[in-house]
């Protein structure tokens, strides 16, 4: 089986207990999201259009729609009971049009004023594959659009990656069994996840030509990161 078979197998799989588990797992979580879409920067009332690249259960397209409430918001998922998820927490709310599908093939059908995604570009495999996707995500932005992310990275050397690991570790021990920690959740990171440096992805953000980029919020490996296009 190959990593995104892997990666869609996990998700299809683990849809219904996600929004459970991705609590115990991600330190400050909520407070990364509020990070996310705060960083939005559009009046309440605006018809945006946003792009949620990964959007798993619907979380952040549910922060979007509450905060920003004429939003037209596009969810892409690779999982096709992720996006079923999402569709059931979705369901009060207009204007979103679901996508199932990867990353990778996904043919940006129109402009977006806003690209987010939280927790799901880390799983774009090399550095190739993610510059791309970040080049793509340029085009596919109106003028003054956004792109935020917020995601798991890397630190700029082995004593802060282990640090990172560290603090990472003795937050999910704290929600789950350590045997479990050790014998499912570093299993699942080191065979489908693949991080690349906070200070890598902000070096490909600006030559690709994006401004004002920042970090918007980082606890040890987990950041909000993006740019504007101007
Ligand atoms: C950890 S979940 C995060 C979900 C949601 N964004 C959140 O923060 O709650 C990662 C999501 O990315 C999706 N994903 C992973 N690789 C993908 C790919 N290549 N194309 C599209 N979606 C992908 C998975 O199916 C999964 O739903």
């Amino acid at each position: 089986m190959d990593k995104k078979e892997k990666i869609r197998d996990h998700f299809e799989l683990e849809a219904q207990e996600f929004d459970e588990i991705i609590r115990k797992l991600i330190p400050y979580y909520e407070q990364m999201l509020k990070a996310l879409t705060a960083s939005i920067p559009f009046g309440k009332g605006e018809k945006i259009s946003v792009l949620d690249l990964g959007c798993g259960t619907g979380t952040i397209a549910k922060k979007v729609k509450e905060l920003f409430p004429n939003a037209r918001i596009s969810c892409l998922d690779l999982a096709k009971n992720m996006v079923e998820m999402a569709k059931i927490k979705l369901k009060n709310f207009e204007d979103i049009q679901y996508y199932v599908g990867e990353f990778e093939h996904f043919e940006f059908p129109e402009k977006y004023d806003v690209v987010v995604s939280s927790l799901a570009l880390h799983h774009l495999v090399t550095e190739k594959d993610k510059i791309h996707f970040y080049s793509q995500i340029h085009k596919a932005l109106n003028q003054n659009g956004v792109f935020y992310n917020a995601d798991v990275v890397l630190g700029s050397n082995s004593h802060l990656q282990d640090l990172y690991m560290k603090k990472w570790v003795e937050y999910m021990k704290r929600n789950v069994p350590e045997e479990e920690v050790e014998s499912k959740w570093m299993k699942t990171y080191e065979e489908e996840d693949s991080p690349a440096k906070l200070m890598d992805h902000i070096e490909w953000l600006k030559k690709l030509g994006f401004a004002d980029v920042d970090v918007v919020w980082k606890y040890y490996n987990f950041a909000v990161y993006g740019g504007v296009k101007l």
